[in-house]
């Protein structure tokens, strides 16, 4: 299977998230994972599964404004805060509104946000994961959260959660049509 894992990330934790899942991959398995801004046409065509995840901002995925926040935080006197070599965009809206059509490719949705119930925090995976389905995609797991701290630290056993989700969604049989086989869609 050829998989490509695309993420967006301010801090660095869902690219930490996103290597995890990729880790979970088996070897057989073709595993690219890309920030948002290496993530080309070709490579989506490319993939038999797409997985896509980003950091929960503002309860949603991230917007420019929020990015600018994100940003002016690291600058603060203090701040042990630091930016991901791929946080200078694009952010992962833009990229999902200019996808083309997926044709049923099998994808999944994740993000990162704060430890707290999702009434409060909101989840960029759930807006992720519509607007996959909306350009076509078929998901195949539930949108998956991965926790941090308010210090944006991950909090302790959420790598090796990813790594294990990387592995759930290794063993889901796709065809290399880029077709679900054997599988229903999930009921949303
Ligand atoms: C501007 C801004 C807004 C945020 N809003 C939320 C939010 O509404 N809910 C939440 O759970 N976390 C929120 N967070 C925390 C982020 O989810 C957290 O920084 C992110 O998961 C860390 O991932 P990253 O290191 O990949 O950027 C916010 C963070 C920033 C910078």
């Amino acid at each position: 299977m050829r998989a490509l894992i695309v993420y967006e990330s301010m801090y660095g934790n869902t690219h930490v998230i996103a290597d995890r899942i990729g880790a979970g991959f088996q070897t057989e398995d073709q595993i690219r994972v890309v920030a948002v801004r290496d993530a080309t046409a070709d490579l989506v065509a490319w993939s038999d599964l797409l997985v896509v995840g980003g950091p929960t901002h503002a309860h949603s995925l991230s917007r420019k404004a929020t990015r600018k926040g994100a940003l002016d935080a690291t600058l603060k006197p203090g701040s042990l805060l630091s930016m991901d070599p791929s946080a200078a965009g694009p952010g992962l809206r833009d990229w999902l509104s200019d996808l083309g059509s997926l044709h049923h490719k099998p994808a999944a949705a994740f993000d990162t946000r704060l430890d707290a119930p999702p009434i409060f925090t909101g989840r960029a995976s759930k807006g992720i994961g519509h607007r996959l389905e909306r350009s076509g995609a078929t998901l195949i797991a539930e949108d998956e959260s991965f926790l941090v701290n308010r210090e944006n630290q991950l909090i302790a056993g959420e790598a090796e959660r990813a790594l294990r989700w990387g592995q759930t969604l290794a063993k889901t049989p796709v065809d290399v049509a880029g077709h679900l086989a054997e599988t229903a869609p999930l009921a949303r």
